[in-house]
């Protein structure tokens, strides 16, 4: 009798590959120890790390009007909505370890501005009414982006967003809440708002990606079953779940060419100013200075915290050794 071999057959690229390629087509999900392509891991670490570092840079503008919440309530809710997001971004930089990355060096990544995160955080939040429009609109955007991501074929990624979706749920309707209050208000708390929304609608738009003709990443990425939808749809569900929620706040939103196409049913919506989305995604927005810089100063003050734990970890390891 020969002896049992350790040495198992090496599967061959070729058979990998056809493994892969039929658990996506049987919409299956792909998980950490199954093998997968180079650019299937590589698009994946990109995308989980821009999303999470979106979460974490967009505590940055509602983070800012925490002190000056206008009621004990009001703050409360604030609080546990900018928790939440420091949430999300810990469940994505958790996904993004299951493919072999390191959360230092993505933080490392981000601070150097190698690798980007959404557009939206990088206007400032003048009024508080900011915080209610953020939440209907930044967050229902991100709804709209997040809810088809729960099926997306890479099992960790899409098993993280089905509780951020419900959180997101909560920061939306936080959201609407607020401005419904405050267009019951006065004069000026409408004014108020009116301002805010058209601040922030068209940078809103903006989050859904360059139009589909000039998304580079995005068929390969939909062929994948990381995405469902391409931009154009999204942004135009969103639209279309906007305009009547506007319409029920009583606001008017800043596009004259918004119009019900009775046709089809959904709206058409005037030209988005793609080089201001360039501009900012450049760096040349009204706060990437500022969101970069507090992002590496949350590093380097830090760091003596990362230190002092792994110091205490290794004394701990040594002892059970
Ligand atoms: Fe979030
Ligand atoms: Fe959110």
């Amino acid at each position: 009798m020969s002896a049992p071999t350790l040495d198992r057959p090496v599967p061959d690229e070729t058979a990998l590959q056809q493994q892969f390629d039929a658990t996506i087509a049987a919409d299956h999900r792909i998980e950490p120890r199954d093998w997968m392509p180079e650019g299937y891991r590589k698009g994946l670490i990109r995308q989980i790390a821009q999303h999470a570092h979106s979460e974490i840079i967009g505590m940055q503008p509602e983070g800012d009007w925490l002190l000056a919440a206008p009621s004990l309530r009001r703050k409360a809710i604030l609080l546990a909505k900018v928790q939440d997001e420091a949430g999300h971004g810990l469940y994505l930089y958790s996904a993004a370890e299951t493919l072999g990355a390191d959360r230092a060096d993505l933080t490392d990544k981000l601070i150097e501005r190698k690798q980007k995160y959404s557009s939206i955080f990088n206007y400032p939040t003048l009024t508080y009414a900011d915080v209610g429009v953020i939440g209907w609109l930044v967050d229902g955007a991100a709804i709209c982006n997040q809810v088809p991501l729960c099926r997306s074929s890479y099992g960790p990624y899409a098993r993280a967003m089905i509780r951020v979706c419900k959180e997101e749920s909560f920061h939306q309707r936080q959201g609407y809440e607020l401005l419904m209050t405050m267009m019951r208000g006065t004069d000026a708390q409408r004014a108020m708002v009116q301002d805010s929304v058209d601040r922030w609608w068209w940078p809103s738009l903006m989050m859904f990606g360059p139009p589909d003709d000039d998304s580079p990443n995005s068929a390969q990425s939909m062929a994948w079953g990381v995405k469902r939808h391409t931009n154009d749809e999204l942004r135009q569900r969103f639209v279309d779940m906007s305009v009547p929620q506007a319409e029920v706040l009583g606001v008017t939103l800043p596009d004259p060419e918004l119009a019900l196409d009775p046709e089809t049913g959904r709206y058409r919506f005037g030209a988005i100013d793609w080089s201001e989305f360039k501009q900012v995604l450049a760096g040349n927005g009204p706060c990437n200075d500022e969101r970069i810089a507090r992002r590496r100063a949350a590093r380097d003050d830090n760091a003596w915290v990362t230190e002092a734990a792994t110091a205490y970890a290794d004394k701990h390891a040594a002892v059970s050794a």
